[in-house]
Formats: structure tokens, C-alpha cells, sequence
């Protein structure tokens, strides 16, 4: 018998499409890891609430979206459990265990919090569920019995208290659900097309998926360097939003093609945006097909969503059984 895979969890809110960013700082991990892991993949709907809830239909359309984007990039729901966080009641049971025992001084002192707050009463999300928001994390950590946790450096503080909970909750009922470990990933600097850094306030995001026209649009609108006035004036790729964007997605030879042909005025920014376009396209090409297939044909999505749910359910039951005969308590029992 080959010996027991380790549980991965890992969780994205459906708060805006996927940028390039999430695949480079999370999805890449997450596909890399599907295979050494048992790997349970959730789309945080309730964790998403918390800033979202003026707009909950947004967040239905989202969690679709989110799903058919996973596994358009590879995530197969045949290896991983892929499901919907509020499909798993069983969570928000051990979500109120957890929270009452949780002292609310460890949840005043996470910095994501504390260091936020007058942020949130700013986008009145000042409130009782973003508050909260690390235990219910906790909960979708320890109801699958989550050992990794591949986040990235702004999560430190959520696992932290993940395993605070976590121990004084086995401690309390000699429970033995397992303490996380974050598995570091690279949060890799994402630069918008503006040369700032990648965020949707600044209106300067990538989709991760995208039609040809879109990406030659966005391509077109990249900054460049200033110094290349003319089209005989040399430049320098580092200096140029293009420059960055081939790292991420050209060959070796295409950015030694960039490198010469850019400082010595060998090649035009036209040119190097309509080579960078086409190599974004040539990433894109198959999971945007895949995409579109599955948006195309809601029964297939909704019967993945539906099975990797159902799933999930049933594993957490048992964690919830577990937990409950532990603790000699009957609350939330459901026939
Ligand atoms: N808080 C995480 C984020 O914003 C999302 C998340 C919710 C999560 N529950 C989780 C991540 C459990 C890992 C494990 O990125």
C-alpha cells in the first residue's frame, strides 16, 4: 500500500476575475503540488461575503467563474477536490466551535486587522464577518484536516492564528486535527501595464485569460521606455513595462531578441509589443478554449462544482463527527 498522501488546502475569494498575478502567485503552486498532495481546493463564497455583500449576485457569477478558470489551467477535479465553501455547512459548525474558543485578543492583534481598520471602516467593511475572518479560514483548514497550506507572505498572519486555534481547540478536546504549515510561494512582483504594481484600483490588470484583440489592446497601451523618443533612439528593456511582461511570458531567445534589438534601436516598440501579444496569446490559447468550452456548458460545470461539493461534504463530515464525539457534544447534529 503506497503510504497516505498529506492533505494540501487552499482557498481564492471570487472577489474579480483572475489576473496574471494569481496565476504566477498561486495557481502555478497549486498545479505544481496536485499530484504530491491530496489537494482540497476551495472557492471562498462566505469569506468573499465579508467584503462583497453589497453585491452577492456578483459573487455567484464569480464563483463560476473562478472554477471553470481552475480547471481550464489544469486543476482536474478527478485528482483534486475542487468545491464551493458555502456548499460545506459543516464548516460554518466548526467555524462556531472554534469561535468560541477563540479569546478576542488574539483577533484584535492579526494584523490584518488591526493595521486595517480604519481601511475597512473606509469601504464599510468594518464589520462582525471580516472580523472573524481567520477563524472561519481556521475552520476550512481543519475540517479537511489541511497539513499545507501553500498561501503567500500576506497569509503568514492568518496561519498563524490558524494554528493558535487549532491547538487550543485539540487541547481543550483531545482532538488531534493537524496544526498547518504554510507553504511558502513566491508572491512574484506582478507589474500592471502602466509599470505600477498589478491591482484593479489602478485599472492596470491582466486577465489571466483573454481574447487575442484584448491582449493586443493591452499590449499596445504598455508603457515603454521614455527614452525611446524616436525610432532610432536606443533603450533599455528593464526600463520598460514590455521588457518586464517578456520575462514572464517569452523564451530565452525572444528576450535576447528584446535585449539587442532594444538597445541598439534594432527593433521598434511596435515590434516588441506584437511579439510579447503573441506569446501572451500562445500562453492563453488552450486555457481559453477550455475556458470557454465549460462556460459554454453550464451542466458540466455545475456537475463539477456539484461532485467536488459533495465531496468535500463528506470528509468534512467525518471531521465533524469526530469532533463532536470528542467533545461529548450533540449541537448542529444533523440527521
Ligand atoms: N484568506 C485567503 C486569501 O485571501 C483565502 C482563504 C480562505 C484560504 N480560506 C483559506 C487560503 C484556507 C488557504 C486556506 O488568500
Amino acid at each position: 500500500m503506497s503510504p497516505k498522501k498529506l492533505r494540501l488546502m487552499s482557498g481564492m475569494r471570487p472577489t474579480a476575475p483572475l489576473q496574471i498575478g494569481n496565476y504566477f502567485g498561486a495557481l502555478k503552486n497549486w498545479l505544481a503540488m496536485q499530484d504530491q498532495y491530496e489537494c482540497y481546493f476551495s472557492v471562498v463564497d462566505w469569506h468573499a461575503m465579508t467584503d462583497t455583500y453589497k453585491e452577492p449576485s456578483k459573487v455567484n457569477d464569480l464563483v463560476r467563474e473562478l472554477v471553470a478558470e481552475w480547471v481550464a489551467w489544469g486543476i482536474d477535479p478527478e485528482k483534486s477536490t475542487v468545491f464551493v465553501q458555502s456548499k460545506v455547512p459543516e464548516i460554518l459548525d466548526l467555524f462556531m466551535m472554534f469561535s468560541a474558543i477563540t479569546p478576542m485578543g488574539w483577533l484584535e492583534r492579526v494584523t490584518t486587522w488591526k493595521d486595517a481598520e480604519e481601511e475597512l471602516k473606509a469601504k464599510d467593511a468594518y464589520n462582525l464577518g471580516r472580523f472573524a475572518y481567520p477563524v472561519l479560514q481556521a475552520a476550512d483548514i481543519a475540517i479537511h484536516r489541511g497539513n499545507k497550506v501553500p498561501v503567500g507572505q500576506d497569509q503568514i498572519p492568518h496561519l498563524e492564528l490558524s494554528r493558535e486555534v487549532i491547538r487550543r481547540f485539540n487541547h481543550l478536546y483531545g482532538t488531534d486535527l493537524p496544526e498547518p504549515e504554510q507553504v511558502m510561494t513566491e508572491t512574484p512582483y506582478i507589474i500592471g501595464i502602466d509599470g505600477r504594481k498589478m491591482s484593479k484600483s489602478y485599472g492596470n490588470v491582466v486577465p489571466l485569460t483573454a481574447e487575442p484583440g484584448e491582449v493586443e489592446a493591452l499590449t499596445k497601451k504598455m508603457m515603454t521606455d521614455p527614452a525611446r523618443v524616436r525610432r532610432n533612439d536606443p533603450g533599455n528593456p528593464e526600463k520598460s513595462t514590455v521588457g518586464q511582461f517578456h520575462k514572464l511570458f517569452s523564451s530565452a531567445e525572444d528576450n535576447a531578441w528584446v535585449h539587442q534589438g532594444c538597445t541598439t534601436a534594432g527593433i521598434g516598440c511596435g515590434d516588441c509589443k506584437a511579439r510579447l501579444a503573441a506569446n501572451i496569446n500562445k500562453f492563453m490559447a488552450e486555457p481559453l478554449a477550455r475556458k470557454k468550452e465549460l462556460l459554454k456548458d453550464p451542466k458540466r460545470l455545475d456537475s463539477i462544482i456539484e461532485e467536488g461539493s459533495a465531496k468535500a461534504r463528506r470528509e468534512a463530515q467525518k471531521t465533524l463527527d469526530y469532533v463532536r464525539g470528542r467533545m461529548k457534544f450533540h449541537g448542529g447534529m444533523r440527521v
